[in-house]
Order: structure tokens, then sequence, then C-alpha cells
């Protein structure tokens, strides 16, 4: 099997003051294509600062990092930008879409910051991520006038949009109730059977059933489940 993601040794410190603190503490981890990866671990453990990482939302301190074979370790900010806006896709707890837009709008902001410029393509694109999701009839509603439920099959759409080989949601059933979070989760599961890559972190023990690799992380190292 291909690995879409290797990361070796990497490591993640916040300073607060003079004091140094250690999140990640030389993370080795592979990520083959297709495979469902859940991580666990209990709050603050370094979850949301390594699935960042892997995002290329937030820069890591050592370490080595091979996204589908380019080394993406040295990138600059805007290379990083570029690279995330066209690769990967991102959910998140509590949606994070713009009120001021609406639905069409909030799925379509991915495509401009990528450099789509042709509007066809754009409206295209839109309407087959939203379809894909089940609320195309949405698509001129505001984010306010949608179900947590909705708001985040809305995200997963705006995930899809660029067509990335990887979708990593941090906590996507976080903000919802337990039959609704597994709507989202089975949405994702029918997504990772159409091909795509899943790196999924959640607290919800229900959840790993779901994992095709299971990882925990404890105190910035993966250890074994018995350990947490
Ligand atoms: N920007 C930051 N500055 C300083 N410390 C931070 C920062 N972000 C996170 N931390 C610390 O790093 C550790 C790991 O945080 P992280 O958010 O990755 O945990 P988590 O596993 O996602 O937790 P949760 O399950 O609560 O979401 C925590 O101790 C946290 O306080
Ligand atoms: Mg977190």
């Amino acid at each position: 099997m291909t690995d879409l993601i290797r990361v070796e040794g990497v490591t993640k410190n916040y300073s607060l003051g003079k004091e140094k603190f250690e999140v990640l503490k030389g993370l080795d981890f592979r990520v083959e294509k297709g495979s469902f990866v859940v991580i666990m671990g209990k709050s603050g453990s370094g979850k949301t600062t390594f699935l960042n990482l892997l995002g290329l939302l937030d820069k890591f301190d050592g370490g080595k990092y091979i996204y589908n074979g380019t080394d993406v370790t040295g990138m600059s900010d805007n290379q990083r930008s570029d690279f995330r806006n066209k690769n990967l896709g991102f959910i998140f707890q509590q949606f994070h879409l713009i009120e001021s837009l609406n639905i069409g709008q909030n799925i379509e902001l991915p495509l401009l910051y990528s450099g789509v410029s042709d509007k066809n393509k754009r409206v295209k694109a839109v309407k087959e991520a939203l379809s894909k999701v089940g609320l195309l009839e949405k698509i001129r509603n505001f984010p306010n006038q949608l179900s947590g439920g909705q708001q985040q099959r809305i995200s997963i759409a705006r995930a899809l949009v660029n067509n990335p080989d990887i979708i990593l949601a941090d906590e996507p059933t976080g903000a919802l109730d337990s039959k609704t979070g597994y709507e989202i989760v089975e949405l994702l599961a029918d997504l990772n059977r159409q091909g795509k890559t899943v790196i999924m972190v959640t607290h919800d023990e229900d959840l790993k059933r779901y994992a095709s690799h299971l990882v925990f992380l404890k105190d910035g190292v993966f250890i074994r489940e018995e350990e947490m």
C-alpha cells in the first residue's frame, strides 16, 4: 500500500514565557491511502495540535513530513496554504462557516482561494459537493437557518469541493447529539468507501468501530489502548 502521509519524529513545543512546553514528543505516523484513521486521547493530549500539523495549519518544530511523496516539511507559509487548499479538506467541531455568506458562497470559498477563476466551473463544483451531502436545496440559505447536523454536512461539502485526497476531522460530532453525530460519521464512512482517506479525532468510544487504524495519544506520544 502507498503511504499518503509519512511523518517522522515530529515535535511541537509551545512556550509560556520562558518555559518551554513540549506537546508532541517525536511522533512517527503513517497513513495508507484509503484508510480511516481514528485518533483518540484525553483532553490536552495533543490531538488537535497533531491534526493541525498534518493539515499544514501550523508549523512543527522538528521532524519530517512527507505528503504523497512530496516533502512538505520546509514549505513557506504561502506554499503551505496553497498546498492545503489544493490537497486537504478540513472539518471542525464548530463547523466554522461564515455567517454572512450563504451556503453556496461558503462552499465556493476554497475554490476562490485556490484560484479557480472560471465562475461556471465553481458553480458546478459547489453543486456537486452539495449533492454529495444531500443538501443542494439549501444553496441560498444562510448558516443560521440550518440545524447543527446540516451545518456540519455543509462544512463537509466545503471540505470536498476541491476534491482533496484526504479529510481531516477534529471532533466532527462534538457539537451534535449522538444520532446526528452518527449520520455525520456515516457520511465520512461513505466518502471513505468512495476512496477518500479520513483522519478523525474523537472522544467518542462508540466511533472506534469506524476505524481501519486506531491510535491513542497520551502526553504527546502514541501508546497502546491498554495504556490509556
Ligand atoms: N497556542 C497554544 N499555546 C500554548 N499552549 C497550547 C496552545 N495550543 C495548545 N496548547 C497546549 O497543548 C496541549 C495540547 O492541546 P491540544 O489542543 O492539542 O489538545 P487536544 O488533545 O486536542 O485536547 P481536547 O481533547 O481538549 O481538544 C494542551 O496542554 C494545550 O494547553
Ligand atoms: Mg482538540
